[in-house]
């Protein structure tokens, strides 16, 4: 892999995103870490890779998209890897319809789709100036099967699929667009959700062919791929241990 290259990493202070730091850091990449609230586990990171720096922002923000594209230019001077990993959710069980209201739905849509909008648009002239640039948005299995965290969530990750394939169609050639939809992974995610951890956490580990929940280093592999797999884009590329099969 070719290395000066600079990838910004949205909601990178945690879980998926930090494995993803580190592991774009140990292949060569320039990293720029983001989160919007933990900024002393964002800047600590940033410090323990040989080449990163932290950015402190909200990606719902316009602003706040903007300047951390802006803080990959004016330190780096290009920008080649957009990964849109922040995300939002409220653990609400699907049946439970009068828990969820307006508020519920514009939360989850302003980070986990409109904030994956202001990043691409601030990072497009970049992302198309860099010769290969590679846009990678993190979805879920959730946006494609009746489960998950809540209906809006699952909403949101079927809309980010389908803005996949809509920029890939538009940002090419320059930029492919690919995502990642990951099972259940062990993050600090569910940190307040702990009695739903640990039954989907039982099932999978019973029920799915690779009969283990997955890690943040399992994400970042297939991330790692798809920064370079020059053929492939428009694509949402299964992370589940082989759930979506039973
Ligand atoms: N864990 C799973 O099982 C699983 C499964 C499928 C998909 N995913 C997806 O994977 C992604 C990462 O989740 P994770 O499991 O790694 O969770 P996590 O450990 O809670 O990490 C989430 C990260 O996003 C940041 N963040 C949240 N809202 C943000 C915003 N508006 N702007 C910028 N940063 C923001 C968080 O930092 P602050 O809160 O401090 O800002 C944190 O760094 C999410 O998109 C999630 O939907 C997770």
């Amino acid at each position: 892999m070719g290395e000066n290259r600079v990838a910004v990493i949205t909601g990178s202070s945690s879980g998926i995103g930090a494995a993803m730091a580190r592991r774009f850091a140990a292949e060569g990449l320039r990293v720029v870490v983001n989160s919007a609230g933990s900024e002393a586990a964002g800047r600590e990171l940033a410090a323990q890779l040989p080449d990163a720096v932290y950015v402190r922002g909200d990606v719902s923000d316009p602003a706040d998209a903007r300047r951390i594209v802006r803080t990959a230019i004016d330190t780096y001077g290009r920008l080649d890897v957009l990964v849109n990993n922040a995300g939002a959710t409220r653990f609400i069980p699907l049946d439970d319809l009068d828990a969820v209201g307006a508020d519920t739905w514009r939360d989850l849509l302003d980070v986990n789709v409109i904030g994956v909008w202001q990043m691409v648009t601030a990072a497009a002239p970049h992302l198309r100036a860099s010769g290969a640039g590679a846009v990678v948005n993190v979805s879920s299995v959730s946006a494609t099967r009746a489960l998950g965290s809540s209906i809006p969530y699952a909403v949101s990750k079927a809309a980010v699929n389908h803005l996949t394939r809509l920029l890939a169609s538009q940002l090419g050639p320059e930029v492919r667009v690919n995502a990642i939809a990951p099972g259940l992974i062990d993050t600090p995610w569910y940190a307040e959700a702990e009695e739903v951890w640990e039954s989907s956490r039982d099932w999978i580990t019973a029920n799915t062919p690779l009969r283990r929940v997955g890690t943040p280093e399992d994400v970042a592999e297939a991330a790692l791929y798809l920064l370079d797999a020059a053929y492939t884009t428009g694509d949402v590329l299964t992370v589940d241990g082989g759930r979506h099969i039973v």
